[in-house]
């Protein structure tokens, strides 16, 4: 069934109580006990299974092709209990470039927990190879990466990570399973923060881990997830749910405006790089869009970059991605001290308005 089918169809069921075409939210927290104390409907406690959260877990399973899904609060708490499903002592291996984030979530957070974890840059294959040893347990890709947008072949690390016993998990949340399955790819894991594009309208925070097949590792996931309680409420789900709907329509139109936008500012005399993926060889194999995020380099340096997103009107001076509206920002004093980013670069999160209204705006920032 193509993507465009599987999005409306899944997790949607004509209520047999109402006749609703749209599935309700289901917010009880508590669910009764038969007279035996059993559960007949197969819920206790919303922490632990909420029939929304079902219904969302199912439909991401389904798309990107796994078995089972975890829905988390945010895409941070997500990958956070990716983290600590390892042992204290494990080694990890994440690329320099991943989500700010996300490494300062390894550096601040899983480092004194116990991880041993090494940033690498994953362009230098050699240098990959040599860092995963025996001792590795977990490799993490972020493809592209954000917000360098650098691709990752997954294919190959997969038979590294297999080398040595590892679990591979793949962020996939540039891409969303429009454009790439990982799992299909040879990871084990892969991560969404259902923030950007799977909700799509900037109105709600999820995450989620899709699993390949049933595992002890997944298993250790699901316990933190029940337990360590970092659940979405049911109408977060919800909304998730309702944005996915339309996911495949948006990540194209997303997509079509970027590569527009980008070709546009790579003839542009004040522009030093563009940075958006370069969709060939072996990669246009994994990925089959380039997604909606555009990074460029202004020359005139940093303050230069300042002014030009100051100037902006239709871009919204914002963090995030993945809405229907176009946000632009300045990157480096965003992330911070520890950041990997020039200074000089601004970050587009390309939006669903027309693309020569975009260019338009941009152009007037780019050249009062
Ligand atoms: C690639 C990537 N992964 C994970 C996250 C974290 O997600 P959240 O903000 O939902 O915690 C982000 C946030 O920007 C991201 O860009």
């Amino acid at each position: 069934m193509y993507i465009e089918t599987k999005v409306i169809h899944t997790g949607r069921e004509v209520s047999l109580f109402t006749g609703a075409v749209t599935p309700g939210i289901e917010m009880s927290t508590t669910f009764e006990r038969g007279d035996d104390g059993s559960y007949p409907k197969g819920f206790i406690y919303s922490r632990l299974h909420n029939p929304t959260r079902n219904l969302l877990e199912q439909c991401i399973s389904e798309l990107e092709v796994g078995t089972r899904a975890a829905a988390f609060s945010s895409g941070s708490a997500a990958i956070m209990a990716v983290a600590q499903a390892l042992e204290p002592g494990a080694e990890v291996v994440v690329p320099r470039d991943v989500y700010h984030g996300t490494a300062r979530l390894f550096r601040e957070i899983m480092i004194p927990w116990g991880l041993k974890v090494k940033f690498i840059d994953f362009s230098n294959i050699e240098q990959l190879e040599q860092s995963v040893t025996r001792n590795v347990r977990m490799i993490f890709v972020e493809t592209p990466s954000n917000p360098l947008l650098k691709l990752t072949d997954i294919k190959a690390i997969s038979g590294l990570a297999r080398k040595v016993n590892a679990v591979l998990v793949c962020d996939n949340t540039l891409s969303t399973p429009v454009s790439q399955r990982p799992l299909s790819l040879g990871a084990d894991l892969v991560i969404h923060s259902s923030t950007k594009y799977l909700g799509g309208h900037g109105d709600v925070t999820g995450g989620l881990v899709v699993t390949r097949e049933e595992t002890n590792f997944f298993n250790r996931v699901r316990f933190l997830q029940e337990n360590g309680g970092a659940v979405p409420s049911p109408f977060d789900c919800w909304l998730i749910m309702r944005g996915i709907r339309t996911l495949p329509y948006r990540v194209r139109a997303h997509s079509d405006n970027a590569l527009k936008i980008a070709e546009y500012l790579m003839g542009h005399s004040k522009v030093l790089e563009v940075f958006y993926p370069k969709l060939t060889g072996i990669l246009k194999a994994q990925m089959a869009l380039g997604g909606g995020l555009v990074s460029f380099r202004v020359k005139g340096g940093v303050d230069e970059a300042f002014s030009v997103a100051a100037r902006t009107k239709l871009f919204t001076r914002a963090t995030s991605f993945g809405s229907y509206e176009s946000l632009i920002e300045h990157r480096a004093s965003m992330e911070g001290d520890e950041t990997t980013v020039p200074d000089d670069l601004l970050r587009l999160s390309v939006g669903l308005e027309h693309h020569k209204d975009l260019i338009d705006d941009l152009n007037q920032a780019l050249t009062p």
